[in-house]
């Protein structure tokens, strides 16, 4: 009988080897005559452990990691292949490794246990039951099943799902769209990338649903250039999709229509923003459009446009799987079901954390952390993305969730969370976030063009002790500036980790 092993197939794995790993596994089965069976599975999520190997065992899967091509000679030895545990790199059952266990996945439930192109494997794991639930509601009840799991966009803003798609459902046109947003720019995030990568399915399930919801019959995903892998994996799963009748014009002999296709962005963080990014698909350079319209009203080539995050779109096919109170059962307040962190940064053990909203940042960072990779104390955290704040220790123990981190100017954005030790220097990260908003901005509104060159001057000049307090005024008032006055989210958060910056790490700007 042959041994199943795993080994993944994502862009952490395979920087970390994987492909070597797997290569030297092959050969020494060969060597010692043993049947193996390679899979090559999406990542865990566990990225201090990849590559992470696995063995099927009777009594579940038994975990290595992080293994070294190296290693793999000597854990032939110690009875890799029937699952012994006598070798240091052995994790034991991976299902029981803490890190995993403590987790509640509704969206990474299949991450890491299938073959990412596997229809099989996918549909073995509950894949497509929401969809075939969804061909037989009518587009209303989709949309209220939706509303009523309290599902939030989480690319950042935090906007109701359902009443976005129920603007769209309403929206008189012969064209919708749906379009997914897979720009994944924040710093520190990657779960948007472990979708595609590991369980490519969900989301093209959960777009097909989003189609039939509100009568779109074409999708688009808006995947930056630099993920080759979930390029090459998302296209597969797609072709294999469409051989299966799973998306095109007859979908599963329901005579309903949905066709997928992907674009690649360009490197632009403010593609990631929704209105640059159609028209970054329309094939324009990626210029902020003012709101109103809405994208949900005029959209994608002037039609009704549901445009939503990889991690929305994905949390769909168990909602329509399980209902809608299912996943508002998980939560708390108005934050509800749960959310990909994504653990980055000086973190020892960093990595994807699906959680229901509600433990504290400090939970994080440290049950599931372990603390900084550098071993010294923790500094500041920013959550959120590059617009996001830094968040001092006093911050810690706030409770995940939209209200309470909005409640100190803080957001909670794509679930990024990027630690840094006491080392860092907060003046430096605020001149950081100056540079990053004159690089990144679409150059279309004056508070930001101009008002973030000048950030980087006026922070330049505290640093280096010119008129301190004159300019830290300045800043002060330059922030408040760009806030106010800025078209979009870009130049109106850049403030944010700035601010954050001044008020709790003060002595950084006396230097
Ligand atoms: C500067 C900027 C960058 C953004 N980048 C992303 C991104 O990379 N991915 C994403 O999903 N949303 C991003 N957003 C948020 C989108 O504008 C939009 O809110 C989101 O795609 C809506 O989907 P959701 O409701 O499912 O979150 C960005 C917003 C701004 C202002
Ligand atoms: S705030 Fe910046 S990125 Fe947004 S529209 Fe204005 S210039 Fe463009």
């Amino acid at each position: 009988m042959s041994t199943k092993i795993f080994v993944p197939c994502d862009t952490t794995a395979l920087a970390m080897g994987a492909d070597e790993v797997a290569a030297r596994i092959e050969a020494q089965a060969r060597q010692r005559g043993a049947e193996i069976e390679l899979v090559r599975n999406g990542s865990r999520g566990l990225f201090w452990l990849e590559p992470l190997v696995e063995v099927e065992t009777a009594a579940g899967r038994i975990a290595y990691g992080p293994v070294d091509e190296d290693d793999v000679e000597a854990l032939f030895d110690a009875g890799l292949l029937v699952g012994e545990t006598g070798h240091p790199l052995c994790q034991g059952l991976t299902e029981e490794i803490p890190y995993l266990k403590k987790q509640q996945r509704l969206t990474f439930a299949r991450a890491g246990i299938t073959d990412p192109v596997s229809i099989d494997d996918y549909r073995a794991h509950d894949g497509f039951k929401g969809l075939e639930n969804a061909l037989h509601l009518a587009p209303q009840a989709i949309v209220d099943e939706i509303k009523a799991s309290g599902l939030r966009g989480r690319g950042g803003a935090a906007f109701p799902t359902g009443i976005k798609w129920q603007t769209v459902l309403d929206a008189e046109a012969s064209q919708k769209y749906i379009v997914c947003n897979a720009d994944e720019g924040d710093s520190g995030t990657f779960a948007d990338r472990l979708v595609m990568e590991c369980d490519p399915y969900m989301l093209i399930e959960g777009m097909t649903i989003a189609g039939l919801a509100v009568g779109a019959t074409q999708g688009y995903i808006y995947l930056r250039s630099e993920y080759p892998v979930a390029q090459r994996i998302f296209n597969e799963a797609i072709a294999r999709a469409e051989a299966a009748g799973y998306l095109g014009d007859d979908i599963l002999g329901s005579g309903k229509t949905f066709h997928l296709e992907v674009r690649l962005g360009a490197g632009a963080y403010i593609c990631g923003e929704e209105t640059s990014l159609l028209e970054s698909l329309e094939g324009k350079r990626g210029l902020v459009r003012a709101k109103p319209p809405l994208p949900a009203i005029v959209g994608l080539f002037g039609q009704p446009t549901v445009v939503n995050n990889v991690l929305s779109l994905a949390a769909v096919p168990f909602i329509l799987d399980q209902g809608g109170q299912a996943y508002a059962d998980y939560g708390r307040g108005r934050s509800r079901g749960t959310l990909p962190f994504q653990l980055a940064g000086n973190v020892k053990r960093g990595g994807l954390i699906e959680l229901a909203f509600g433990p504290s940042l400090r939970e994080l960072m440290e049950d599931f952390g372990g603390g900084t990779f550098s071993e010294r104390p923790l500094r500041a955290v920013q959550v959120g993305g590059p617009l996001g704040a830094y968040l001092p220790e006093s911050q810690w123990d706030l409770p995940l969730d939209y209200e309470a981190f909005a409640a100190v100017g803080a957001v909670l954005g794509h679930g990024g969370v990027v630690m840094f030790d006491d080392t860092v220097d907060m003046a430096e990260q605020a001149r950081f976030s100056m540079e990053f908003c004159t690089v990144e901005s679409c150059g279309k509104c004056t508070p930001c063009r101009i008002g973030s060159t000048r950030g980087v001057e006026v922070i330049d000049r505290i640093r280096a002790g010119e008129n301190r307090e004159a300019n830290l005024e300045l800043l002060t008032d330059l922030c408040e500036t760009m806030v106010d006055g800025s078209l979009c989210a870009m130049g109106g958060m850049t403030p944010f980790p700035v601010q954050s910056a001044m008020k709790h790490f003060p002595d950084d700007f006396q230097r």
